[in-house]
């Protein structure tokens, strides 16, 4: 049962309409105080009260039954308190049902969520840096489809501009066949690392014909190309598998090259465009912002000429509600002038564009990861941390079948949690030793408690049934949060904040440890035992299901 809507149905107050009134109701601080907590700090206006005086009028104007069975007015809240016992049998009822399905919802029904995200560039590293976008939107995505949108994933490539000539050229003057091959994207980045250090004029100026030669269909610079392009696909997918990440479109910028003249003819007609030093911009000084370049003295076009023709051509193709863009913060400008330019064209869509911007992630060793030339691949983190994770498993416990797989979800769970854990927007280092912890708050020590609670399960079997006719703090606890679940889902959505999820699975794992402390379990009397064998499995079956919303597995042993 839905215990906010239920509330919120009952408590009678006319300015705001019950689904407002749900959307306020919050958790108090402690259950001592109540399950729910309704504030009247906004209230204060239109009633013409302080909000301690709106509480206590409002409490005692509730009226209690055998689903609240006690309403309390503390410093300006409403607290609520509910029959405990019917939380939990219905907690868990639910959970038992819906299984891995609990906490998805039907409210994204027929609406459709693009979300730009990865979007790697062709023939460069995929580092460090790339982590955050490609699990963050990786999460998203699942987090959405969980909550019934339609969800389109998309790799907006970078795979359209001059560094393209300059690989040719570079491959043309140094490459050998085989060794590319052998080397694949690694082989591909040195020759383009070599093209910036050694290059003479005259290459310059036959990498810009190159480029050229792509633009003009030229059959062998296009094969040249499209090998440079499927050997980085190749190698990205490797870790999109390993990473649990999956696109339902790769239409990167070059997908774009035919699509931007309707672009220009519309900025044209509406007046948009002005000429700057031979150049085509739109003044944006009005608003505050430097120009949008959308043409180069040259003609040549501009990664943000190439966004304003995929958002256009994504309304078209999918018709979305909304259009994100998980991309570091460092290019908030960029999707300030993107978003503003389409709003002048009269696209009323533009309001539904969202920059998901993110933070820094650097390795702790910092100095790897800026010797120049010299860059973190994010395959070699997720190898060490695998490397790790399998050290500590075997110490841990060197009879258990399968270390090496266990060890590939731990080590890849740690990495992904790593970069999940905190607020999106924060500059985070990244440290191997945190990162695989099993005691911090970390995606180990959820993976782990959630296979402490199977090892349970595994000695006392889930139940048929149960009864509970009385319950410890701890397991009033974990009952609540349990029931929290389905909310917590859909925060992560409305902030575009995955962290949401990784953190109550902490404290997930954290309210059931503290349980499995205070509480016996197997061998409690007959009556308890029931109670607390089924609230593990659901334990365990809530944790799973906040883990694969970011993308995580969980072991069966650890
Ligand atoms: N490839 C770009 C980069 O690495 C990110 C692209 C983000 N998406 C977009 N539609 N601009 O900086």
């Amino acid at each position: 049962m839905n215990y906010k809507k239920y509330i919120a149905e009952k408590f009678d107050i006319p300015s705001l309409s019950p689904e407002e009134r749900e959307e306020l109701l919050c958790l108090p601080p402690s259950s001592e105080m109540g399950d729910f907590a309704f504030p009247c700090f906004r209230l204060a206006k239109v009633m013409r009260k302080s909000p301690v005086a709106i509480a206590e009028e409002l409490a005692g104007k509730y009226p209690i039954d055998d689903v609240v069975v006690k309403v309390s007015a503390v410093s300006g809240y409403v607290n609520f308190t509910v029959d405990r016992l019917t939380l939990a049998a219905d907690t868990l009822e639910e959970i038992l049902e819906k299984g891995e399905m609990y906490g998805s919802s039907d409210i994204g029904m027929g609406k459709t969520v693009c979300i730009d995200y990865s979007s790697v560039n062709i023939a460069k590293p995929f580092h460090i840096g790339h982590l955050s976008t490609t699990v963050l939107g990786g999460s998203l995505y699942k987090i959405f489809s969980f909550l019934g949108y339609r969800t389109i994933g998309i790799n907006h490539l970078g795979d359209y501009g001059t560094q393209f000539g300059k690989l040719i050229s570079a491959y043309k003057h140094w490459g050998v066949r085989e060794e590319v091959e052998k080397g694949g994207i690694h082989a591909v980045n040195d020759l383009y690392v070599r093209f910036g250090t050694e290059a003479t004029e005259e290459m310059e100026a036959e990498a810009r014909e190159y480029f050229r030669l792509i633009e003009s269909g030229d059959r062998e610079a296009n094969e040249l190309f499209d090998w440079f392009k499927s050997m980085t696909l190749d190698y990205v997918n490797g870790i999109y598998d390993k990473l649990n990440v999956k696109f339902d479109s790769y239409n990167g910028e070059r997908f774009y090259s035919d699509k931007m003249q309707p672009v220009i003819e519309r900025l044209e007609e509406k007046g948009l465009l002005k000429e700057s030093e031979g150049a085509k911009i739109v003044d944006l000084e009005p608003y505050g912002m430097p120009p949008c370049l959308i043409l180069r003295s040259d003609g040549a076009s501009l990664y943000a000429t190439r966004d304003l023709a995929a958002a256009i051509y994504r309304k078209n193709t999918y018709d979305f509600d909304k259009c994100l863009y998980v991309v570091a913060y460092q290019q908030n400008l960029h999707f300030r002038q993107i978003f503003k330019v389409l709003e002048l064209m009269g696209y009323d869509w533009a309001k539904d564009m969202v920059h998901v911007a993110f933070g820094m992630v650097s390795l702790e060793d910092g100095a790897m990861s800026t010797r120049q030339g010299k860059v973190v691949w994010l395959e070699d983190v997720i190898k060490k941390c695998v490397e790790k994770a399998y050290q500590t498993i075997n110490e841990k416990n060197p009879g258990l079948e399968d270390k090496e797989k266990t060890a590939e979800t731990v080590g890849i769970g740690a990495v992904i949690f790593g970069a999940l854990y905190n607020a999106k927007i924060k500059d985070v280092t990244f440290s191997y030793d945190k990162v695989l912890s099993f005691e911090g708050e970390t995606g180990v020590y959820a993976q782990y408690t959630a296979a402490r609670c199977g090892s349970v399960i595994e000695k006392g079997g889930l139940p048929a049934e149960y009864e509970v006719e009385e319950m410890e703090p701890s397991e009033l606890e974990v009952v609540k949060l349990l029931a929290s679940f389905p909310d917590t889902v859909k925060e992560a959505a409305e902030k575009y904040e995955p962290s949401c999820v990784a953190r109550y699975a902490v404290d997930l794992s954290q309210k059931f440890n503290k349980f499995y402390i205070d509480c016996k379990i197997l061998a409690a009397p007959e009556g308890r035992k029931n109670f607390r064998l089924t609230l593990t499995w659901a334990v365990q079956r809530v944790l799973k299901n906040a883990l694969t919303l970011l993308g995580i597995g969980a072991p069966d042993k650890m």
